[in-house]
């Protein structure tokens, strides 16, 4: 494959050699076209040499502080377990660097509103790791609400995971290289499922539920458990009228399920969406009441994750629009996360505005 790469780039550390670095964010940097891959760093010295020899960074650091210290480098991508993304990303900001940040943004309510303070006070650039905004089949449909729809009546959205999952993907991923020295936090963050399935999946369901129809303003959940697998069903109540559900069910009995259908006044939106690690854009149909007529792009480049780091370069290089989700999303995204755990507790409905703490 021929890259052909911009005559400004944007410098990039990659803070993390570990398996999300090594399936998306090395690659990402070296092939973007407006992207450079200056440096990567991590505490497990193993993982920096076999990482530093494949991928040929200009730098490799075991220290994140004296990475940051390095005056060539404009931005990090953050790529570490959830409960270092706020901590890992402050330090990026205090120190002059843009960062992109692996989702969910933060853990707890206080956390995510930390960060967006630290940004404000920084001026600098920080984007989430919500790769899906950069499918190209789900910015089709987005630019046909946000344009052509009208109205939104209702939007459903799923995201479930299947029990077949790691077979797919253990078939399609590179074999990860893992170090008994990589950085863990305190305790397991596995351990509580409901916590550790609304994160790690969850976060992304209300990312695209948001990305789609806006503010949330309050949730209504019910949780079941059986034989393992766990079931949210969230009733949605969106700032502009539309109603929404969200089905997140980890894990489903079938293969990999994740759409999403939106009514709208002036037609329909259907998206089926791929395990993320195809690297295929999701089988959208856009329909155009004015003409009775579907449309079916095919968003030939599905990687997402190459994507979203050359629009969050294209953002800080050349000013163009964030199509990201920023800080405010963060937040949004870990109140409405929150709310649903607070709902599932009381059986009642959480307005966003009233949550607070962890999720
Ligand atoms: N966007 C997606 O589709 C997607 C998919 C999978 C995972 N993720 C996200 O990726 C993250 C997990 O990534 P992972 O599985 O590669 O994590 P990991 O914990 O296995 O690896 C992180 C690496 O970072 C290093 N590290 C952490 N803090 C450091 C520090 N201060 N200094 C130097 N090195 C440090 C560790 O040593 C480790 O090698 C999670 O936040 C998860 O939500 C996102």
């Amino acid at each position: 494959m021929a890259i052909k790469k911009a005559e400004r780039r944007l410098n990039v550390g990659i803070l993390g050699c570990g398996p999300i670095a090594q399936f998306a964010h090395f690659e990402s940097a070296v092939k973007g076209r407006n992207t450079e891959l200056h440096a990567i760093c991590d505490v497990a010295a193993d993982l920096v040499q076999r990482m530093g020899d494949t991928y040929q960074p200009h730098k490799r650091y075991a220290d994140y502080a004296e990475m940051l210290a390095d005056p060539a480098l404009d931005a990090v991508i953050i790529a570490t377990s959830d409960a270092f993304h706020v901590p890992a990303s402050i330090m990026a900001l205090k120190a002059g660097k843009h960062v992109l940040c692996e989702k969910p943004i933060a853990v707890s309510v206080e956390e995510a509103e930390e960060l967006a303070v630290a940004v404000k006070a920084s001026g600098k650039v920080l984007q989430i790791g919500h790769m899906k905004r950069f499918d190209p089949g789900l910015e089709a449909a987005h630019d046909f609400v946000k344009t052509e729809m009208g109205e939104l009546l209702a939007f459903k959205a799923w995201y479930c995971d299947s029990t077949h999952r790691y077979t797919m993907t253990d078939a399609v991923q590179p074999l990860p290289i893992l170090s008994k020295t990589a950085k863990k936090p305190a305790g397991d963050p596995k351990a509580d499922k409901r916590r550790y399935f609304m994160l790690a999946h969850g976060s992304h369901l209300v990312d695209t539920a948001r990305f789609f129809c806006g503010e949330i303003t309050e949730v209504q959940a019910r949780l079941t458990e059986k034989f393992g697998a766990y079931s949210w069903f969230v009733d949605v109540s969106f700032a502009n009228g539309c109603m929404g559900h969200l089905d997140l069910t980890v894990a489903v009995r079938m293969d990999w399920h994740e759409g999403l259908t939106i009514y709208g006044e002036n037609g329909s939106v259907t998206a089926k969406t791929y395990n993320p690690w195809y690297y295929k854009s999701s089988d959208v149909e856009i329909f155009h009441e004015k003409d009775a007529t579907y449309r079916r792009p095919l968003g030939a480049d599905g990687h997402f994750y190459r994507r979203q780091l050359e629009g969050f370069a294209d953002n800080i290089l050349d000013g163009k629009p964030m199509r990201g989700a920023d800080s405010a999303d963060g937040i949004a995204s870990v109140r409405a996360m929150a709310a649903i755990a607070r709902s599932v507790e009381s059986g009642k409905p959480v307005r966003l505005s009233d949550v607070s703490g962890f999720i």
